[in-house]
């Protein structure tokens, strides 16, 4: 039986504070809703349906980054989370199978606990809803249940003191039969305290069909959502928190795991040690055995096994570092492959450009790859010896075997097994600089 997913988006986050939709501010380098859609993954869904609102457009834009990217309807009047699903029903014309509800903005609910739901769906109830044991229920919506059957759900305005007492509450994920949710919605009014459709009425509306509902447990952490900065921070800490753990179980040595901050999608192999206060961005595999030394950031780049890099540096997207490669402190590396056990140690940037096997790089060598318009490319063979201080100006090629003077500015080409010399010959003056400054100091005496 197909599954579809439902997110919603369409929140202004006014908390937030911020220009930007809540459900574009970022945990661990991906916007929150993405979280939600990496979670409904394994569900394989076969449509996924985003109801956007506030910022609609900077949603779809964000949305198109993404492969299978989501369809995006808009919700114009944030009426209540009912209304909201209800603009998803074009999307899901036709489609059989369950429609699971998520909130964009929420982003730590397990796939584990969407099986969970799903199993509790193919064992006969209805309408599933996710509910958790909260330690401070605070203005949750408030399950009433009754045995196993879950009756309704109360939302805190609309509560009694006695419903209020209650603490079992609604996380807001629910999932039912594409075709009976959108029945049931229609069932829902917004004669509320908040003049809203809520999407929480549905149960009431199943059981007055006589249609069964449940709630499934989830811990109250994954329920965890972001309305504001501090909510933000507090999210992202969270996943730290268990990425960090993660990477260690997987055999991983973090020196000071508190210091080292992942991304949503960070690989890391066995046997890597990354030391203090290091940055990983979004895009980064770091292959068995590899080192990261403190001090470090990483982003969209790949560095093989056994490789050590840092401390102090920049790896950025495109960086392909072959097995056993060094780049050492200062050193940024953008767009380009390292060949096996080169060596890029000191005060370097490196561009738009591929280095071959057990090539070294002397100090404050810069690939000048930019000529303010356009950016061009630097080849560097293997077994080459780039001098200090060399300025390679792209587009250029340095054959194999082939070395450049330090202090070079290498404009053109250097064939095989050459020596490329770019810079002013040495001229000595002898005794110039004694000279030089016994009159100096004749001038200041005078
Ligand atoms: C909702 C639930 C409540 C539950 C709580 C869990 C309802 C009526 N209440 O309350 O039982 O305990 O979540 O956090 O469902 N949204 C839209 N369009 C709308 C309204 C909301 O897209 O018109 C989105 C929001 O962006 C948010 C989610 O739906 O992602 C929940 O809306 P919110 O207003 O936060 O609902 P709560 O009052 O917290
Ligand atoms: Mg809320």
């Amino acid at each position: 039986m197909p599954t579809h997913l439902i997110v919603l988006a369409a929140g202004q986050g006014t908390r937030m504070k911020s220009d930007l939709p809540k459900v574009l501010h970022t945990v661990a380098g991906a916007p929150l809703f993405v979280h939600a859609l990496r979670a409904g993954d394994v569900l394989a869904p076969e449509r996924v349906v985003l109801v956007a609102g506030h910022g609609a457009d900077a949603v779809k834009k964000a949305v198109a980054d993404l492969d299978p990217a989501p369809q995006v309807v808009t919700q114009d009047e944030q009426l209540g989370t009912a209304h909201a699903v209800l603009q998803a029903r074009e999307a899901l014309s036709g489609a059989t199978g369950d429609a699971i509800v998520l909130y964009g903005d929420t982003p730590f609910i397990r796939p584990e606990t969407l099986e969970r739901m799903t199993k509790a769906r193919r064992a006969g109830a209805h309408v599933v809803v996710l509910g958790f044991h909260a330690a401070d229920p605070g203005r949750y919506g408030r399950l009433i249940l009754e045995e196993d059957q879950l009756e309704r759900i109360v939302e805190w305005k609309d509560a009694s003191e006695t419903e209020r007492a209650i603490t079992l509450c609604n996380s807001g994920v629910v999932a039912a039969d594409a075709s009976v949710l959108f029945d049931l919605i229609d069932d829902v009014g917004n004669d509320n305290a908040a003049g809203e459709y809520y999407l929480t009425d549905i149960v009431a509306a199943a059981r007055r069909r006589g249609l069964t509902a449940t709630a499934v447990f989830c811990d109250e952490a994954e329920t965890m959502g972001v309305n504001s900065r501090s909510d933000l921070a507090v999210a992202e800490a969270a996943f730290q928190d268990r990425a960090r753990a993660t990477a260690l179980e997987d055999g991983v040595t973090l020196v000071a795991p508190e210091t080292v901050f992942l991304s949503h999608d960070t690989v890391i192999g066995r046997d890597v040690v990354v030391e203090p206060h290091v940055v990983f961005g979004p895009g980064v595999t770091v292959e068995t055995g590899a080192t990261i030394r403190a001090f470090s950031h990483l982003e969209g780049c790949h560095v093989g096994s056994g490789a050590i890099v840092g401390p102090y540096a920049r790896l950025r997207p495109g960086a392909e570092l072959s097995n056993d490669v060094r780049v050492g402190n200062f050193v940024e590396i953008k767009n380009a492959e390292i060949g096996d056990g080169a060596k890029v140690n000191h005060l370097t940037y490196i561009g738009d450009a591929s280095i071959g096997a057990r090539t070294n790089v002397g100090a404050g060598t810069v690939t000048c790859n930019y000529d303010g318009v356009l950016k061009h490319r630097t080849e560097i063979g293997a077994d080459v010896f780039i001098g200090s201080d060399t300025m390679l100006v792209a587009p250029v090629r340095v054959g194999d075997g082939a070395m450049t003077a330090t202090g070079s500015v290498v404009t053109s080409d250097v064939p095989d097994g050459a020596m490329a010399v770019g810079r002013a010959r040495q001229l000595n003056k002898p005794d110039f600089a004694r000279r030089f400054f016994a009159r100096l100091r004749a001038a200041r005496e005078s």
